[in-house]
C-alpha cells in the first residue's frame, strides 16, 4: 500500500504529474540517474530503486542526500511531488530492465584531492560523478557538472545550446564571452588538457538518450541560477 500523498499520480492528477516532470527537468536528476528508462547511469537506477524502497525512503534520500548527490534544499511538498514522479516513471517503464550499464563505483577519497585534471583544476569549485573515475571534486561554488557533455545536462551554454567540447573550450577561455555576469574566472588549459577533461566527463550514451533526449530530454528548461 502506498501512502496517499505518494499515490496522487495514480489518480490522474494532471497537476502533480506535470509539476513532477518539471522538477525532474529543473534539477536535472537525469544527469546522474535513469528515471523512466532515460538518463545517465552515473548513480542508482531509480526505476529499480522504486521497487526496492518504500516511498518514504525515497523521500528521505532526496531530503537528506548522500555525499555524492547534490542537496537541492527542497520543500517537503516538492519532495512528495518528485516521489510521485519517480513512481509514475517507473510504472511506465516498458518491458524488462535493460542490460545493466557499466557498474559505477564511487571512490571515497576521504576528502583528499585526486590527481586527475578535474580534481586539480575544477574540483575546488565543482563536483562531478564520472563514468571512469567515480566521484571527483569537492567544491560547491559552481554547479555539479555530472553528465555535462551528455544530453541530460541542461542546455545552459549560450541560447540554450548543449555543452560540447567546443563550447566548453570557449567557456574555459573566458566565461564572460558566454555570460557577461559569469563569476567563474578563465581557466587556462592546453588542447591535450581539454581533451583529457572531455574524456573524464564523457558518459557513454545509452540507446534511449541517442534517439530521444535531444528532442525531449529536459524540455529546453534552463535551470535557475544556483542549481547545485
Ligand atoms: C550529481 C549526481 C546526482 C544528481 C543530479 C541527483 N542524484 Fe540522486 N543520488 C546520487 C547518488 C550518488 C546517490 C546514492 C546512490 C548511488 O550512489 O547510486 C543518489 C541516490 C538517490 C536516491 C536513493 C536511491 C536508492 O537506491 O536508495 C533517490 C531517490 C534519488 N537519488 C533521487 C534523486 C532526485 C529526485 C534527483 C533530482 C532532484 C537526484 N536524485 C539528483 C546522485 C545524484
Ligand atoms: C574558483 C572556482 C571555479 C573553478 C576553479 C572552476 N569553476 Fe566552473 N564555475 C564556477 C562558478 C561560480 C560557476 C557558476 C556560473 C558563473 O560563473 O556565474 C561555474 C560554472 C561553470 C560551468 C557552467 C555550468 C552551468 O550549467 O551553468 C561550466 C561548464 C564550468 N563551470 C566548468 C568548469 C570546468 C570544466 C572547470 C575546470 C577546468 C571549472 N569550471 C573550474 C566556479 C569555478
Amino acid at each position: 500500500m502506498i501512502a496517499g500523498r505518494y499515490a496522487r499520480f495514480t489518480l490522474g492528477e494532471a497537476a502533480v504529474v506535470s509539476e513532477g516532470q518539471r522538477l525532474l527537468d529543473q534539477y536535472a536528476c537525469r544527469r546522474c540517474h535513469v528515471i523512466g528508462n532515460r538518463g545517465n547511469r552515473l548513480a542508482a537506477d531509480l526505476d529499480q530503486a522504486t521497487k526496492r524502497k518504500a516511498p518514504e525512503e525515497l523521500a528521505t534520500a532526496i531530503l537528506k542526500p548522500v555525499q555524492n548527490m547534490p542537496a537541492f534544499h527542497l520543500a517537503d511538498s516538492q519532495v512528495d511531488t518528485l516521489v510521485n514522479a519517480l513512481l509514475q516513471a517507473a510504472a511506465g517503464r516498458k518491458g524488462a530492465a535493460p542490460a545493466a550499464g557499466p557498474q559505477v563505483v564511487h571512490f571515497d577519497r576521504g576528502g583528499e584531492t585526486g590527481q586527475d585534471l578535474f580534481s586539480k583544476k575544477c574540483g575546488p569549485c565543482h563536483r562531478a560523478l564520472t563514468a571512469r573515475l567515480g566521484a571527483l571534486g569537492r567544491g560547491e561554488a559552481g554547479p555539479n557538472l555530472s553528465g555535462l557533455l551528455s544530453p541530460w545536462y541542461p542546455p545552459t551554454f549560450r541560447e540554450r545550446q548543449a555543452w560540447t567540447q567546443t563550447s566548453l573550450s570557449t567557456w574555459l577561455k573566458n566565461p564572460r564571452t558566454v555570460r557577461p555576469w559569469a563569476r567563474m574566472q578563465p581557466v587556462v588549459l592546453t588542447e591535450p588538457e581539454v581533451r583529457e577533461l572531455v574524456d573524464i566527463l564523457r558518459v557513454e550514451p545509452d540507446r534511449e538518450s541517442r534517439t530521444g533526449a535531444a528532442a525531449q530530454g529536459n524540455g529546453g528548461q534552463v535551470p535557475p541560477r544556483g542549481r547545485p
